[in-house]
């Protein structure tokens, strides 16, 4: 049963509900974990008393200890085409993404690449995540396979794309109702990992496949649904266009019964009031991607908006329309996205929607999030001083709060020095290359 001495922060509430109160902060804390729980924490001073003999202590002392990073909205089949120059979504979905996605046909490549995935999610401090894979079976056995390994808190789920895609890529309502049977029945809920209906875009799928992606979520109810709405203005044309019939691009999935508990769209830019409504009442979440709205030209989220409808809201790198696997360099981008909408996003505010924020919009706040006792010991150890910068910059900090800004503005995955998954060290920065 092992002991962890360092700084520790985490976040008990929302921070734009609750300000100050909303984390707790033990500038020499502990962790305490048996069989991959949380059973305590807090100051050093008072836990270190009721350690038994038997406990390990492992010293981080000098580095802070927060929960593991959750992004809530990534492609892991395309790690190999991020930073693939020149277009908006729709031309970078047929010249970089589909030709990409083809590939994991091939088992082999389905491993290789979703090992190497998830070892990029450990070394940026990413435990868990809601991952995208491909419309083929084998590529979802070698993200779970992989996740599996780690032990990681994991949702994925095999991509419906019935129509507007290459014929290599297209299955049918029928082959996707039963390919996702199988996989849910194989995987769903099998150590950590969890299972996500998974249709790509509105665009992508005939109403039949809708309907049998409704019928998947309705069959199992402690099933996911994971889908990209209301990216870009090229893609919001095209749905009026496919479905005419429709108030709005989030309409199309209300009508098949796609949002709810467990439902979590990735982008959300282009909406209006009755759609956050919508999402509100509906319990859906929010994937916020910064980094790929820049990179592809999308447009600027509205995260105040969000805020103010009480949206259940987590941040998502979209690689590999995302530019890193960093949720540290998606919050700095999700600051400046904010800052052009008028909207000044605290790091408090940063960090819980990375963490504790990202957890709730997953309805995975009971497992994991924070280190109440009994949540799965997830975490990670930042070393703040990690660059000749970042250590100057630091320097002159007078706050925590002015601490984590500086992390926020400056991090990457240099500050991740560990990542333990359920209490066990899975990445130690100075001993393994990636
Ligand atoms: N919309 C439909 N598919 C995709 C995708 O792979 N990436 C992004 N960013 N948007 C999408
Ligand atoms: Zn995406």
């Amino acid at each position: 049963m092992p002991a962890f001495r360092a700084s520790i922060l985490d976040f008990i509430a929302n921070p734009y509900e609750t300000g100050e109160k909303s984390f707790r902060y033990f500038k020499d804390g502990l962790l305490i974990v048996e069989e991959g729980l949380v059973t305590a924490c807090g100051d050093f001073a008072s836990l270190n008393k009721t350690l038994s003999a038997e406990i390990e202590l492992i010293d981080y002392s000098g580095h802070l200890i927060m929960p593991g990073f959750i992004d809530t909205h990534v492609h892991y089949p395309q790690t190999d085409i991020i930073a693939s120059h020149g277009s908006q979504l729709l031309d970078w979905l047929e010249r970089y993404t589909f030709p990409a996605e083809k590939k994991f046909s091939d088992p082999v490549v389905a491993q290789e690449t979703a090992d190497f995935f998830i070892r990029q999610l450990l070394c940026n401090g990413t435990t868990s995540a809601m991952v995208f894979a491909t419309i083929h079976p084998q590529s979802v056995d070698a993200i779970f396979a992989a996740a599996l390994q780690q032990n990681m808190r994991l949702i994925s789920g095999k991509v419906m794309m019935d129509r507007h895609a290459p014929d290599y890529l297209c299955d049918t309502a029928q082959s996707s109702y039963d390919d996702s049977l199988a996989l849910i029945n194989k995987w769903h809920k099998r150590e950590r990992l969890l299972y996500a209906v998974t249709p790509r875009f509105a665009p992508t799928s005939t109403e039949q496949q809708l309907k049998v992606a409704q019928q998947l979520v309705n069959e199992f109810t402690d099933i996911y649904l994971q889908s990209h709405v209301a990216e870009s203005p090229g893609e919001v044309e095209w749905v009026k266009e496919l479905f005419p019939w429709s108030r709005s691009y989030l309409d199309v999935y209300d009508h098949f019964g796609l949002l709810g508990d467990r439902s979590v769209y990735a982008h959300c830019i282009y909406l209006d009031e009755s759609d956050r409504d919508c999402l509100a009442k509906s319990g859906t979440a929010v994937s916020f991607c910064p980094t790929s709205n820049l990179f592809l030209g999308s447009g600027l989220f509205d995260m105040q908006s969000a805020l103010e409808h009480g949206l259940r809201l987590g941040l998502g790198t979209d690689v590999g329309g995302g530019t890193s696997f960093s949720m540290l360099k998606t919050l700095h981008e999700a600051y400046k996205v904010s800052q052009m909408k008028g909207y000044n996003m605290s790091p408090l505010q940063g960090f819980y929607m990375a963490t504790l924020g990202a957890a709730r919009s997953l309805y995975l706040d009971h497992k994991t999030g924070n280190f109440e006792t009994g949540k799965e010991a997830d975490f990670i150890v930042i070393d703040l001083n990690a660059t000749a910068l970042m250590k100057r910059r630091m320097s002159h900090c007078e706050s925590l709060e002015d601490e984590l800004f500086v992390l926020m503005i400056l991090g990457d995955d240099r500050n991740i020095k560990a990542t333990h998954i359920m209490g066990e060290c899975r990445y130690q920065r100075d001993n393994l290359k990636s």
